[in-house]
């Protein structure tokens, strides 16, 4: 946790950006796996946390945005929560740790929050994604659970998505900190991968490192020989010699930040020339992104020069042609890049993607295309000093999407169908870093690179 006078400024701003009402911030509960007492690892809200601070469960804040009182709602522990699990702070304690005056138990948010709406007053929440929080919210306020995520309030998530998306110092070294386990998992897999190694071995063991440095992943890894589909989370294959060993995976830290880098490497340590050749673009995509990105220019144009890179490198290799620039405006290299650059990134991997994406990674400026493809792009708008984000570019085969635009004679004045036909095999590639946005331009984030050229990935496989 931050000092409390950390919460209490993002509180006082977050009250400063809204009209009138009461802002509520629920906090998430246990959640049972597979019998009531045996729950998943427990992960608060992200809003909560960094509003209120706290990381346990059973917890929602108030804030009266007419009046600037605010309120913590939880459950004292009774003995034989005592016996076993110890001694836990009050929540009056944890209430004064991030600087709220007035506490009480969870039953009072009820008559909080009913009277309040007997006043009349707004009641501003944040769209659940989880199905207790929805059924408190039908409870609390008679909104059918279903439908409490469209009765969510517009002007608090943007407030709220204001306040988070540029990130403050404090947030930057716990970034930075999560980054340098991301370093240690992603090493630790370059020196575990040889042919004959289960993919299912080498992701357990990225689990622990995060988890032995953290909490756990900060998302479900990814790891595979089929880098080709996008977020593979089989392991079930055992690593052959002559394929590629596609890596997506990140830490949080207990403190919730997190990271998210992608390496995608040569089974057995060395590149084949055709490896290479793909390997080599997909590089001067991920180099081109570094080198626009800074505060003022669109995410949106960043992706579109990233994609002309991919473009002409395609056309290079003979596996495209055409004017590049026409090309990319026809959406045609979307069969080899079918998502976007990147998206953003913080307390969650993809950071506040529960208030919806559009307001986070567009405006009322740069709006989502529907075009395939560009379409996938999670982050388009103008970038500020202090966004934190993912430059992840990308070139894939995949066959199924060969064959369907082949048979559909889809962008044949841009794609040499002939010779794309013998890269099905290839599988697919993604290299992926963390990018904070500085004041004129940008710089990885964690102490430490994750070996990338030609020549860090061989010497580390080959140590
Ligand atoms: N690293 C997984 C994703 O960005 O979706
Ligand atoms: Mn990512």
């Amino acid at each position: 946790m931050f000092d409390s006078l950390t919460y209490q400024k993002r509180r006082k701003a977050l009250r400063d950006k809204m009209s009138n009402g009461i802002i509520l911030i629920l906090g998430n509960n246990e959640a049972p796996a597979n019998y009531p007492d045996n729950t998943y690892k427990f992960r608060q809200d992200s809003s909560f946390v960094y509003f209120f601070g706290h990381s346990h469960p059973g917890y929602a804040g108030i804030i009266d945005i007419d009046n600037g009182t605010e309120y913590f709602f939880g459950n004292d522990v009774d003995m034989d929560d005592i016996i076993w699990m110890g001694p836990q702070p009050s929540v009056q304690e944890l209430a004064a740790q991030v600087g709220v005056e007035k506490s009480f138990p969870f039953d009072k948010l009820r008559d909080f929050v009913g009277k309040a709406i007997a006043q009349k007053r707004a009641i501003h929440f944040l769209p659940p994604y989880r199905y207790d929080n929805m059924l408190l919210l039908e409870e609390l306020t008679g909104i059918k659970a279903s439908m409490t995520k469209h009765h969510a309030s517009l002007e608090l998530i943007k407030a709220v998505i204001s306040l988070r998306a540029a990130k403050e110092d404090c947030e930057i070294a716990e970034i930075d900190k999560a980054c340098n386990v991301g370093y240690e998992m992603h090493t630790a897999a370059m020196r575990l991968c040889k042919p004959g190694v289960s993919e299912q071995y080498i992701a357990g063991v990225l689990d622990g490192i995060a988890s032995s440095y953290g909490r756990m992943v900060s998302f479900a890894t990814i790891l595979t020989q089929n880098g080709q589909t996008l977020h593979n989370h089989d392991h079930s294959h055992i690593l052959q010699e002559g394929r590629m060993m596609l890596t997506d995976a990140g830490a949080e830290l207990m403190n919730y930040y997190c990271s998210d880098h992608t390496r995608t490497i040569p089974v057995g340590g060395k590149f084949t020339s055709r490896q290479r050749d793909v390997y080599g673009i997909v590089l001067a995509c991920h180099d081109k992104a570094l080198e626009l990105a800074r505060p003022g220019v669109t995410y949106k144009s960043v992706h579109l020069e990233v994609c002309k890179v991919l473009a002409n490198g395609l056309k290079e290799l003979g596996l495209m042609k055409g004017n590049v620039e026409d090309a990319v405006a026809a959406g045609a290299h979307a069969l080899f890049l079918p998502h976007g650059l990147g998206h953003m990134m913080g307390l969650d991997v993809h950071d506040m993607e529960d208030l919806g994406q559009c307001y986070v990674g567009y405006d009322d400026e740069v709006q989502p295309s529907t075009q395939f493809g560009l379409a996938s792009l999670r982050m388009g708008r103008r970038l500020q000093k202090g966004f934190v984000i993912t430059d992840e570019p990308g070139c894939y085969f995949i066959p199924a999407l060969i064959d369907k635009w082949k048979a559909e004679k889809l962008h044949t004045d841009f794609l040499n169908f002939e010779a794309i036909e013998k890269y099905k095999d290839f599988g697919g590639i993604r290299l992926e870093d963390d990018i904070l946005i500085t004041d004129n331009g940008s710089r990885f984030l964690g102490e430490k690179h994750i070996p990338i050229t030609f020549e860090e990935v061989e010497a580390i496989m080959n140590e």
